[in-house]
């Protein structure tokens, strides 16, 4: 529960109108979107199929809590909740939907705008995957849209859903938003070994297939918090107890150490959480000369850039393995610092932050290690497309999205948090 509630105003232009901006072909929304979960399924593939989680549960209690501020003795309103780290590949955390509430396990993802959930309807074989499903007959508050409007999304690997959107009340740790516009999914094809149930799009209203207000938005017009922030922390080992943090309405200073460094979102006119970078640097080489554009996508699990430039990088290690990805793991000891140019400041992610290591059951217990880095081939959306930043570079830079300011920063993740 909220300790207190404080009375603001707030401006009613001090959030840029999004009304405005022209939506692009479908099939380009698409192709953004969906980039992320390409990898997700490479590395499943890559780990086999025993990692499905049967019991996904909460290992600790997620809070909320009205924080004070002491640098403008302010206090503001905010929402938090515990995510849990599945094999350092994605982050779930529940939600619920409807009256009573109906809970699941959503990946929160910064790179798409939509909410969706199965629904008890879904008959594709694919469906009886997901632990948790939505039945719309047994809450109260359920409205199908006037014109029962369809949804339908489609992921570059093949994965597709699709069904009926409808407006419900949304929960987040026991805080209720109403009349938040999701869909429910009637078809699915998808992966087997996916811990979550849906996904829940932190992205801008210009990169909604189903035109869905971002319930960031809806969570600060409906006063549950004071300012259009959603912030991340995801600890990086799997073996703690607590995997993450989702904080609405600002950020969990107690999260990270040192200023915030923040970048503005790149103007487009299908709005996205991605920055301009002045290079990445990888020892002597650079990877993105004369700068390039970086996605900050929560849905992604590793580092994606293109090919070209990600292969410069991969020559200069000789153990690198092309058709698995992997590489000997004494290899972390000698390879370079991957260094992230924003504006003059640098942010730095060592080997042994970006070479994963796991053990491979099927192989005596041998410790295999790979890249959390990839190159894709070919242009997406022309020449416009550059890096994508995902998990691996979220999990050691505490990473805080302003959508009233639109601009992203990141500030050095605390190590450990029992
Ligand atoms: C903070 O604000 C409260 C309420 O306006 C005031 O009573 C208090 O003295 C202020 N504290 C400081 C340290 O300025
Ligand atoms: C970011 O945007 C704000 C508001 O539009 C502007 O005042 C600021 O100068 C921008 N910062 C940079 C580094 O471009």
């Amino acid at each position: 529960m909220l300790l207190t509630i404080g009375k603001k105003c707030h401006q009613t232009n001090s959030l840029p109108s999004e009304s405005n901006i022209v939506t692009l072909a479908d099939i380009t929304k698409l192709i953004i979107i969906t980039m992320k979960l390409i990898l997700l399924v490479y590395v499943l593939l890559l780990l086999g199929n025993n990692y499905f989680l049967q019991n996904v549960e909460s290992r600790s209690q997620s809070f909320s809590v009205k924080v004070y501020h002491q640098r403008t003795n302010t206090t503001s309103r905010v929402i938090a909740e515990n995510l849990i780290n599945y094999k350092n590949i994605y982050w779930v955390g529940d939600v619920c939907i409807g009256t009573p509430p109906q809970c699941f396990k959503m990946l929160f993802d910064t790179g798409s705008s939509d909410l969706w959930i199965p629904s008890t309807k879904c008959y594709a074989t694919d469906c009886a995957n997901f632990v948790s499903r939505f039945d719309e007959s047994k809450s109260s508050t359920f409205k199908h849209l006037p014109n029962r409007e369809m949804f339908s999304i489609a992921y570059m690997d093949g994965t597709r859903v699709s069904g009926l959107m409808g407006v419900d009340s949304v929960s987040i740790n026991g805080f209720t938003i109403h009349h938040q516009s999701f869909a429910q999914i009637t078809f699915a094809k998808m992966p087997s070994n996916l811990a979550n149930d849906g996904i829940f799009g932190l992205g801008f209203y210009s990169l909604s297939n189903g035109n869905m207000t971002p319930v960031v938005f809806n969570l600060w017009h409906q006063r549950l918090i004071d300012q259009p922030i959603v912030s991340f922390w995801l600890d990086p080992n799997p073996e703690h107890s607590r995997g993450g943090e989702i904080f609405f309405g600002g950020v969990n200073s107690q999260l990270f150490e040192d200023e915030i460094i923040y970048a503005n979102v790149t103007k487009q006119q299908i709005q996205r959480w991605e920055i301009q970078l002045n290079g990445i640097k990888a020892g002597s080489l650079n990877l993105c000369n004369g700068g390039c554009k970086a996605l900050i996508d929560s849905g992604t699990t590793d580092i994606i850039g293109p090919y070209s430039d990600v292969d410069r990088f991969l020559r200069s290690i000789p153990s690198y393995n092309r058709k698995d990805g992997t590489i000997d793991c004494s290899d972390r000891s000698f390879l370079p610092d991957l260094t992230f140019i924003i504006g003059d400041k640098s942010l730095i992610l060592t080997a042994a932050q970006y070479v994963h290591s796991h053990i491979d059951s099927s192989n005596g217990n041998s410790v295999i290690c790979d890249l959390g880095i990839w190159g894709y081939y070919g242009s997406v959306e022309n020449d416009d497309f550059g890096w994508i930043l995902g998990d691996v570079f979220m999990s050691h830079y505490y990473t805080t999205f302003d959508l009233g300011k639109r601009r992203i920063g990141f500030a050095k993740s605390v190590v450990y948090l029992k």
